[in-house]
């Protein structure tokens, strides 16, 4: 087989996803590989004669391998970027057909969100796309990992040789393009509380910028917006790790300072951009990328989280669980979604006012919710990873010490001794059997009294 790979990570030849790529390369070699470091030259390719001559390599591959390391929740935004210019390009329909497939390197924080993301644009560009390998980073130093990675590669073969491929996960998206005028009044602000809209709207995207004032038409309270479209970032999170110790990243262009007295300082964060690629567009994911100086700190908990999208949101599933974890994830209340994709202007309308309502309603109620297993299991993710890393990650580990993220269970002495001599109990037949319900009428005991508990504030 001939086989393409488009390494995604920023680190060039540091990528650890990349050594997957390689073993692969010295294990099979009556296999061709040819290594393109996308993710690290990616300014080369908004030049579209080179993004036209990689097309021309990749569509004389046999497989297209994406290999890039998971970056919050998607693929880095350098993959992201060239995936866009890949899609844009004229001769990307010459790739019609051919295969494709993906390795990632992570700690499994939502890399099966990022896998979702690489198979729905391998999907849109016509590729036949076959199940990759979400790999911890740790995987290529394991007997299990090395396992792992055989039958990965054997399981490609015989999709290859057997041309079986995975079906589309997302159905077709269209864009969404109609006359909206909203008739929304604009309603007086108080300074009771401020929302920041992240934007990225370019001059000439009516849609998003009629969608974008009908919200702050129907909001009570003051607005500001911060447009990405006109931030010039320095370039996407390098993964250097610079900042893991005081938060300081090594570019200049002053987006931490920004981030943190502006945007974080709102009450609410609302996202305005129109659906691209199956994401919220590559100028939204270098935003979140470079929210890497503030390491896993979660520096918006409690706050109101909203998105003003231009698409057709309720067909991209992957999309809105990457909207649903992630506010889940970063404790912040989702006010809604508001979208045009009925393509009628009182409906979008509608939609909008619902946003702005919510959002309101939460901030004056501070409205609080349960994380479900999308923040759950994340933060877990990030406990163990921050505990272990804490020599280097010192920024986080203070953090995670001070708000008690560290919630290991094992140091739960008494319950855990409790549950013990229960158990004991429970074994022995005559004793359970003295015991009958009594369990469950001891369980209930403290819920019976929460029941008649007067609300706190
Ligand atoms: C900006 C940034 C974002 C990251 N986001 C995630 C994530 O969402 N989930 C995860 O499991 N790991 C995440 N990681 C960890 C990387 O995926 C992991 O370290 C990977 O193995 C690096 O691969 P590379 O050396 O090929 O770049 C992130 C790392 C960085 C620098």
């Amino acid at each position: 087989m001939k086989i393409a790979v488009l390494s995604g990570s920023p680190k060039g030849k540091y990528s650890i996803t990349l050594q997957s790529a390689l073993y692969l390369q010295h294990h099979n070699p009556g296999d061709e590989f040819e290594i393109f470091h996308v993710g690290q030259k990616i300014r080369k390719y908004e030049d579209s004669a080179v993004m036209g001559e990689i097309i021309d390599a990749l569509a004389a591959a046999d497989v297209i391998l994406f290999a890039y390391p998971v970056y919050t929740f998607l693929a880095t935004y350098q993959m992201a970027r060239f995936i866009e210019l890949m899609k844009l390009h004229p001769k990307s329909k010459s790739l019609s057909g051919k295969f494709a497939t993906q390795i990632t390197t992570s700690k499994h924080f939502y890399d099966y969100t990022a896998h979702r993301y690489v198979q729905d644009n391998c999907a849109d560009m016509g590729l036949k796309y076959i199940t990759g390998l979400p790999a911890d980073m740790d995987d290529l130093l394991l007997d299990s990992g090395i396992k792992q990675i055989n039958d990965f590669y054997k399981r490609l073969r015989f999709c290859v040789e057997n041309d079986m491929y995975e079906k589309r996960t997302t159905p077709k998206v269209k864009p969404v393009s109609f006359d909206y005028n909203s008739a929304i009044p604009a309603t007086d602000k108080s300074a009771d509380f401020r929302a920041v809209i992240v934007s990225d709207c370019e001059d000439n995207n009516s849609m998003l910028r009629s969608m974008i004032d009908a919200f702050v038409a129907a909001f009570p309270y003051n607005v500001d917006e911060f447009n990405l479209a006109e931030f010039k970032f320095s370039g996407g999170c390098l993964g250097c790790f610079k900042c893991a110790a005081d938060g300081t990243c090594v570019y200049k262009d002053n987006f931490e300072n920004v981030l943190r007295e502006r945007i974080l300082t709102g009450d609410a964060i609302i996202y305005a951009t129109t659906i691209r690629d199956h994401s919220l567009g590559t100028k939204t994911k270098n935003f979140h990328d470079r929210q890497f100086c503030n390491g896993h700190r979660v520096m918006t908990h409690g706050k109101v989280v909203g998105y003003i999208l231009d698409g057709e949101i309720s067909k991209e599933h992957n999309l809105y669980d990457v909207i649903d974890s992630r506010s889940d994830v970063s404790n912040m209340f989702l006010g809604g979604v508001a979208t045009n994709e009925s393509r009628e202007r009182s409906l979008t309308d509608a939609s909008i006012a619902t946003l702005a309502k919510t959002t309101a309603f939460a901030l004056r109620g501070s409205i609080t919710k349960p994380q479900s297993f999308f923040g759950v299991g994340g933060t877990k993710v990030f406990r163990d990873l921050i505990y272990l890393m804490q020599g280097i990650m010192k920024a986080d580990h203070k953090y995670y010490k001070k708000h008690g993220v560290y919630d290991f269970p094992h140091k739960r002495y008494g319950f855990i001794l409790k549950m013990k001599i229960l158990g004991v109990l429970m074994r022995n037949k005559v004793i359970s059997k003295k015991i009958g319900n009594r369990v469950n009428v001891e369980m209930m005991k403290p819920y019976t009294k929460a029941i008649l508990r007067s609300p706190k504030g």
